[in-house]
């Protein structure tokens, strides 16, 4: 995680980036380390990247890098406001030791595109990493990728419209079917039958920017209706409130990149 000191919305590179509109930075901070004083105290480990005063977007950190098994696939972001936060990223990979890291040919925004599963890679396309960044993943990474292309210019990464809540055995997710095309929703009822589906009210406070450790799931507060069908299924929801980083567009997962291995 890499916290929001810097943060501000000077610049607009997505739908829900207004400039105009004001951000309380100590509300900002204050909310970012509620978050990560409960991924803490739920026994989870968490390691802060050093923020740059040039990098805004730089606390979402989870468009930085994918990392399976310890490989570490870097990001390559597609606006150049961004570009930068991907040699920080690369240099704490190397800081710590993993050598397994490949330099991305294609663009492809971390985690904010790529979700990972028990047996796939599910890929996101259409706004932000470039459907020629999916065979590359797969490459290198050895996952066989699931490209789903994405529709609706407010989920324009597929961390904002798809959470993967297990990922062992036959991986559990919730999504938002108008999120992705007709073919991908096909793909997405096949590979994931019993799915939770989400309404459109928390879709759009960004219900499914969420992170699941198997059991409890961090979730936006406000995404209220997923409250139910996630105990339904045995999982714990802990609302969280990141009202201040949502003027940026992104919640609890974006700011959260998940170190497999
Ligand atoms: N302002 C950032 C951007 O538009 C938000 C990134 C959100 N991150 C995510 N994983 N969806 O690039």
């Amino acid at each position: 995680m890499c916290p929001p000191e810097h943060f501000r919305v000077t610049y607009s590179i997505n739908p829900w980036m207004d400039p105009s509109k004001p951000v309380d930075l100590p509300l900002a901070v204050a909310q970012w380390e509620a978050l990560r004083d409960r991924y803490r105290s739920l026994g989870h480990t968490v390691e802060e990247l050093e923020p740059d005063p040039d990098l805004p977007d730089m606390v979402y950190a989870a468009n930085g890098a994918v990392v399976v098994d310890g490989k570490v696939l870097g990001a390559r972001f597609a606006h150049p406001q961004r570009e930068a936060e991907a040699l920080a990223h690369r240099a704490w990979y190397a800081a710590r030791g993993y050598t397994a890291f490949h330099e991305p040919e294609h663009v492809n925004e971390g985690e904010g595109d790529f979700a990972v599963t028990a047996s796939w890679l599910l890929a996101g396309r259409g706004f932000r990493s470039s459907p020629l960044s999916h065979p590359e993943a797969q490459e290198f990474l050895g996952r066989p990728v699931i490209g789903l292309d994405l529709v609706d210019p407010r989920f324009y990464h597929l961390d904002t419209a798809l959470c993967v809540l297990d990922d062992s055995g036959d991986s559990e997710v919730m999504y938002y079917p108008p999120a992705f095309s007709p073919g991908s929703r096909a793909v997405l009822a096949k590979l994931f039958p019993d799915a939770i589906i989400a309404e459109e009210q928390d879709a759009l406070v960004l219900g499914l920017n969420s992170v699941s450790d198997g059991h409890h799931v961090l979730l936006p507060q406000a995404a209220i209706g997923l409250f139910e069908p996630l105990r339904e299924r045995g999982y714990e929801p802990i609302p969280i409130d990141l009202s201040e980083l949502l003027k940026g567009g992104g919640s609890v997962k974006c700011c959260t990149a998940e170190l497999r291995g």
